[in-house]
């Protein structure tokens, strides 16, 4: 049983598993200070904002609900008002918060988490507001709390940072350089997941195929140390007992390499989904965001992909109306995502992003054209989704189940190997368990199914894979 001897918290995360991660962290943190959590912000003796910059919508939303917030504090003057996350790492964001926003107590960004505690101590104790945020990453620090949503399925951090410097993106600026954790300390939190009963880890990174590429931590580089790269960690991890799924996030396609491929055949436990950030179907327009690989070098690794891995799950993101984009280079979208037959993809507005250099770009494309453009691309992605899912019917899916349903507690819902949803009737005491399920019914944005033997204790090797998002904003 928690102890809740301080008082109650509640932590809002904006955008990716990064942000995710790091509230989780922030939950651990303050269940070890004797918080407990609550669902209610109204109710909260600790309230915690963390931010996403990645596009302008999320950034519109933080300060919509901090301005909601304002009302909660001015009524208690013990409640502690806590924002942290990448829009702080952004000087005109704390101006911002300086000028119209006085009263939030504690401000830290994505580099100084692990300082949260004593910053967060310091608040409560001396009743005064803390603003401290780092320029840049220094050491990765080990040995954080954390208090997961689920007891059975886990994120792992491998890397932080981005060296890419797409021209669109704000991540490299609010998330520093690259820095891998080291494998030993990766490995020693699987093990530890796995003894805790953690069935499934998702590693986390902003391109974990250049894990170990950027220095360790501590200093030393896979080349020289011959430590091992992305697919040499995931032959580590898969030799973990308890842990029966690995997947991954984010994959950018110039660095997937063969030996990627070949952790696919050779790894039973890593999930058949590789979500692949794609972000546009012309040659033209992917040399203008810097991405660093064409339309045919892209639609060729997706073959070698489909070759090696024949029932491989692929998602993707794409960003429509990028400055300059023409109808005919949208098309080629179009015609990419119809050749590669997404499962899924996020698909995005361009959001201007300060300090970034497509920020620059004259020729902006109108919000209309946009608009249009990303309603012509939904539309094809969801008519490729509809036909998978329909595929999928007849299959025998393994799944994670992960509960009941909110709105109907006899219908159960978890996640098949591609990390679709799949809802069946069945107990909730199968929730944490791996569940063969018979598909019924393919929907265009979930599976539906009935059981179709007991529990499975063993990983989902050679499972038929349906459709596969995960949630808005990964990076790669
Ligand atoms: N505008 C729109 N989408 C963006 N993304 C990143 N930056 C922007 C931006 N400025 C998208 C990319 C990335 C995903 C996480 O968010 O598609 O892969
Ligand atoms: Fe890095 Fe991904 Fe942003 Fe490109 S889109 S800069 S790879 S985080």
């Amino acid at each position: 049983m928690e102890s809740t001897t301080q008082g109650k918290f509640y932590i809002q995360t904006f955008g990716c598993q990064m942000n995710e991660r790091d509230s989780e962290t922030l939950a651990g943190m303050l269940t070890d200070l004797g918080y407990g959590p609550c669902g209610d912000k109204a109710e909260a003796d600790v309230v915690i904002l963390n931010t996403c910059s990645v596009r302008e919508n999320a950034d519109k939303r933080f300060f919509g609900i901090l301005g909601q917030l304002k009302k909660y504090r001015e009524e208690r003057s013990d409640m502690v008002v806590a924002v942290c996350g990448c829009m702080m790492q952004q000087q005109h964001v704390i101006d911002t918060l300086k000028a119209k926003y006085p009263w939030v107590d504690l401000v830290f960004g994505t580099h100084n988490i692990h300082q949260f505690p004593q910053l967060f101590q310091n608040v409560v104790q001396e009743r005064r507001k803390i603003v401290e945020i780092w320029e840049d990453g220094g050491a990765i620090v080990e040995g954080l709390p954390a208090k997961h949503l689920y007891d059975f399925k886990a994120f792992v951090n491998i890397m932080y940072g981005c060296n890419n410097f797409c021209t669109y993106c704000i991540v490299p600026y609010t998330r520093g350089r690259e820095r891998s954790r080291r494998p030993e300390e990766i490995v020693e939190e699987a093990k530890r997941l796995a003894r805790s009963g953690v069935k499934e880890i998702t590693l986390l990174g902003q391109n974990v195929n250049s894990y170990g590429v950027s220095r360790y931590e501590g200093g030393y580089c896979a080349a020289d140390e011959k430590g091992p790269d992305f697919a040499g960690l995931l032959y580590l991890l898969n030799e973990i007992e308890g842990i029966e799924r690995i997947r991954f996030m984010t994959s950018h396609p110039k660095d997937l390499s063969d030996r990627l491929i070949g952790a696919f055949a050779d790894c039973e436990k890593l999930c058949r989904h590789i979500h692949l950030p794609v972000q546009s179907g012309s040659t033209e327009v992917l040399r203008r965001m810097n991405r660093r690989y064409t339309r045919e070098q892209y639609l060729e690794l997706v073959s070698r992909l489909k070759d090696a891995v024949p029932d491989i799950a692929l998602t993707t993101d794409i960003i429509v109306g990028f400055p300059g984009e023409t109808e005919a280079q949208f098309e080629d979208t179009l015609d990419l995502a119809r050749k590669v037959e997404y499962d899924s993809a996020f698909t995005f507005l361009y959001s201007v992003r300060k300090g970034t250099p497509a920020e620059k770009y004259g020729d902006q494309v109108p919000e209309e054209v946009k608009h249009q453009r990303f309603n012509r691309l939904v539309d094809v992605i969801h008519g490729i989704q509809a036909v998978k899912n329909k595929a999928c019917e007849g299959r025998i899916e393994k799944v994670l189940v992960e509960g009941p349903s909110k709105t109907d507690p006899r219908t159960l819902g978890g996640r098949n190997d591609a990390n679709k949803t799949v809802n069946f009737s069945g107990p909730r005491e199968l929730t944490g368990q791996i569940v063969d399920v018979r598909i019924t019914e393919g929907k265009t944005f979930s599976l539906w199914g009935e059981v179709a033997g007991r529990p499975s204790p063993c990983p989902q090797k050679g499972s038929k894979s349906g459709p596969a998002p995960g949630k808005e904003g990964e990076h790669e």
